[in-house]
C-alpha cells in the first residue's frame, strides 16, 4: 500500500489496483503539489463538509467518475450534482472494491457555505479506518481529542493513523501525541497543519516526540510517499 500526502489533510491511498482519496483540498492549498486535474482516483472519501476538505472533490469525480463516500448528509448535497455517491454514517462498514472501510466518529462540526449568507447542515463530522493489503490505517479527520480514541486502539492494529495537530480547528500536538498513544498506532502522519497561520506547527518536534513515546512518525511533505 502506497500513502500519499497531498497537503493539508489530503491523502490518498494506492492499495490493490485502486486507489482513494481522502479531503481533496488542492486548488486552495498554496503548499499543495498536485493540481486536481493530476489525480487518478476510484473514489474519494470526504470527512466532513467544510471547504478545507472538500474543494476538489466535484471536479475530480468529474473527471474519473469517481463516487464520492460521505455521510448521509453530505452524500445527498454530492449526489444533486449527478456525482455518484456512496452514503454511510458512523459506525458502519462498506466494500470498495475489496477496501473494507469503517466510517469513525470525529468530534468537530460540518457544514457547507452557500453563496450570500446560508450555511446548511453538512452531516456529522467523521473519520475513516481503511483495511487492506491486511494493513489498518486511520485518517482522523478534524477532530478534537476524545477517549474512545482508545476504544478504537483495542479494537484494532492501527498501522498508520493520520492525525490533525494545527491546533485552533482541531487537536493540537500534545492531544495528537495522546491520541497517537490511546490509539496505539505505529505511526502517525500528521496532518492538518501549517496550511493557514493559526494552524502553524513544527512537524519535526511532533515526530520527536512520538519518537519519545515509542511511536514513529513520519512529517511528509505534500506530494511525499510511504509505502507499508
Ligand atoms: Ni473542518
Ligand atoms: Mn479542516
Amino acid at each position: 500500500m502506497e500513502i500519499t500526502y497531498h497537503g493539508h489533510s489530503c491523502v490518498q491511498i494506492h492499495t490493490g489496483g485502486k486507489s482513494l482519496i481522502i479531503d481533496p483540498f488542492l486548488s486552495g492549498n498554496p503548499l499543495a503539489t498536485a493540481k486536481p486535474e493530476d489525480i487518478v482516483a476510484d473514489y474519494i472519501l470526504l470527512t466532513h463538509a467544510h471547504t478545507d476538505h472538500i474543494l476538489d472533490a466535484e471536479a475530480i469525480a468529474k473527471a474519473n467518475d469517481a463516487t464520492i463516500v460521505a455521510t448521509f448528509e453530505l452524500a445527498t448535497y454530492m449526489s444533486r450534482k449527478q456525482l455518484k455517491t456512496k452514503e454511510m454514517n458512523i459506525g458502519g462498514s462498506t466494500d470498495l472494491d475489496g477496501i473494507k472501510v469503517t466510517m469513525i466518529q470525529a468530534f468537530h462540526s460540518s457544514s457547507i457555505m452557500l453563496e450570500g449568507d446560508q450555511i446548511i447542515y453538512g452531516g456529522m463530522p467523521a473519520g475513516y479506518i481503511i483495511e487492506t493489503e491486511g494493513k489498518t490505517v486511520l485518517h482522523a479527520g478534524d477532530t478534537g481529542l476524545f477517549g474512545d480514541m482508545r476504544m478504537y486502539g483495542e479494537r484494532y492494529a492501527i498501522d498508520v493513523a493520520m492525525l490533525p495537530i494545527g491546533d485552533n480547528f482541531t487537536m493540537g500536538p500534545d492531544d495528537a501525541l495522546q491520541a497517537a498513544a490511546w490509539l496505539g498506532a505505529k505511526t502517525v502522519i500528521p496532518i492538518h497543519y501549517n496550511t493557514f497561520p493559526p494552524i502553524r506547527q513544527d512537524a519535526a518536534d511532533f515526530v520527536r516526540r512520538l519518537e519519545a513515546q515509542q511511536q514513529k512518525g513520519a512529517a511528509l511533505k505534500p506530494g511525499e510517499k510511504l509505502t507499508i
